[in-house]
């Protein structure tokens, strides 16, 4: 007998709620008992429709776990490669539901053979999972320019390495990548059983290059959401763009009128930021909020009342981080997806903390590039250290079941 994760749930009698198609950026209720949960709309226990004009897990209500992956192709076939993503597609699109990655399933299958699911998520809910695949500079060429796959006329203009910027310290073995998916969930066991299965097909045409695990979003991406702290203790995710401005996220997310594959995706950019929190809580808290230029208990900005009033940045310290990041300082605006991290300890009585710092946006030179160079004379540099850097070009959404992750790159 075959038998998926969503029989199991039915066998097990957890609930059976089915999984109800809906248009893009809806959120359906899944079958598992937290669904039916209202608060948990687009959050613990929900199915995130996978289809849609856009990729999900960019302007979805943040979720509140991630597993991020940079994969590097190991194959030199072009057509492995395609199946391959093909395959992924179709795990991605059942993972996505909740059910295992593969059509027999963990348990069900040859005792003799390996499941094509590795097993860990049976018994938990879809719990608001997205997949969101993007491809890197180096896809297309390699550093010395080599055409890899064929795709060297296909790399768009804005997909290019990211300038060097003062002050970082990036380790190449956290940085970069052929290829990188972000999975987010409300449970960290659902994003960490979708990558690592996606590693498990992929194995022989891709391995994995590195990876990041992150906690407690650090931004709202729909004016609902509560606004999340950081562990610098503040606000996060205050001024973000959201879902429901579709007008900024025409203008600053979503690439248009290229007429290329790219129409309808979105750059990332990825960046791993240490905080260095030991430094930061030895400092006062007025000092701690002119480096913000928010007030650490409201989020106002520093002279107002309420989280929501309007920034002005020339009433704000000059080198505060909001006065300079704000669009009107800096022209530009992105939407902003990260998370927190601690990876441990860094052997120096520090912990190895910080900001999974992703932002999306419709070309990386004028959205990320732009606002970090004008953050080179941010207060909040003395506290942070950029350590890992990525951008990749992730594709638009996909059109329905035949569709697959990069058909409009390979065709
Ligand atoms: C560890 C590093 C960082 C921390 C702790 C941090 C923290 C914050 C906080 C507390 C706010 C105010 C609340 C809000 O409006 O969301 C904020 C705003 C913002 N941050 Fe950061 N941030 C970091 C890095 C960055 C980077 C690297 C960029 C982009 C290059 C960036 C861009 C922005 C933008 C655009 C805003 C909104 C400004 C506004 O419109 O008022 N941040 N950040």
């Amino acid at each position: 007998m075959k038998l998926s994760r969503r029989d199991f749930f039915g066998a097990a009698g957890v609930g059976a709620a089915g999984v109800v198609a809906l248009g893009a950026g809806g959120v359906a209720a899944g079958r598992a008992a937290a669904a039916d949960d209202p608060a948990a709309a687009g959050g613990a226990g929900g199915v995130v429709p996978f289809h849609g004009d856009h990729q999900a897990g960019i302007v979805t209500p943040a979720q509140d776990r991630l597993h991020f992956v940079a994969f590097d192709v190991t194959t030199t076939d072009r057509s492995a490669l395609v199946r391959m993503l093909q395959a992924w597609t179709e795990a991605a699109r059942r993972m996505t539901r909740g059910e295992d990655a593969g059509p027999i399933g963990a348990v069900a299958g040859d005792e003799y053979a390996p499941p094509d699911d590795t097993g860990e998520a049976l018994g938990l809910p879809p719990a608001g999972l997205t997949i969101t695949i993007g491809f890197g500079p180096t896809l297309f060429r390699t550093a010395d320019g080599v055409d890899r796959f064929g795709l060297a006329d296909r790399q768009p203009a804005e997909l290019v390495e990211l300038p060097a910027f003062a002050g970082e310290e990036l380790r190449p073995e956290i940085s970069g990548g052929d290829i990188c998916v972000q999975a987010c969930a409300d449970d960290p066991q659902v994003a960490v059983h979708a990558v690592r299965n996606l590693a498990r097909i992929g194995q022989g045409v891709v391995g994995v290059c590195w990876s990041q695990l992150g906690f407690g979003r650090t931004s709202s991406t729909t004016s609902d959401q509560a606004t999340p702290r950081n562990l610098f203790g503040f606000k996060d995710g205050t001024a973000n763009l959201k879902s429901d401005q579709p007008q900024a996220l025409d203008r600053f997310v979503w690439v248009s009128g290229t007429g290329t594959w790219m129409d309808g995706g979105s750059y990332l950019v990825s960046r791993r930021i240490r905080m260095l929190v030991e430094v930061w809580d030895r400092q006062n808290l007025r000092d701690q909020q002119d480096t913000v230029g928010r007030t650490k208990g409201s989020g106002a900005p520093i002279g107002r009342t309420g989280e929501f009033d309007p920034v002005d940045p020339a009433t704000l310290p000059a080198t505060s981080h909001v006065a300079l990041a704000h669009p009107s300082s800096s022209g530009t605006a992105i939407l902003r997806r990260g998370y927190s991290f601690v990876d441990g300890s860094d052997g120096l009585g520090r912990l190895d903390a910080g900001l999974f710092f992703l932002c999306y946006q419709s070309d990386p030179s004028t959205g990320f590039v732009q606002v970090q160079r004008n953050l080179r004379t941010d207060k909040m540099n003395e506290y942070v250290k950029h350590t890992s850097s990525g951008v990749f070009a992730c594709p638009p959404g996909l059109t329905g079941d035949d569709d697959w992750w990069g058909s409009g790159l390979f065709a």
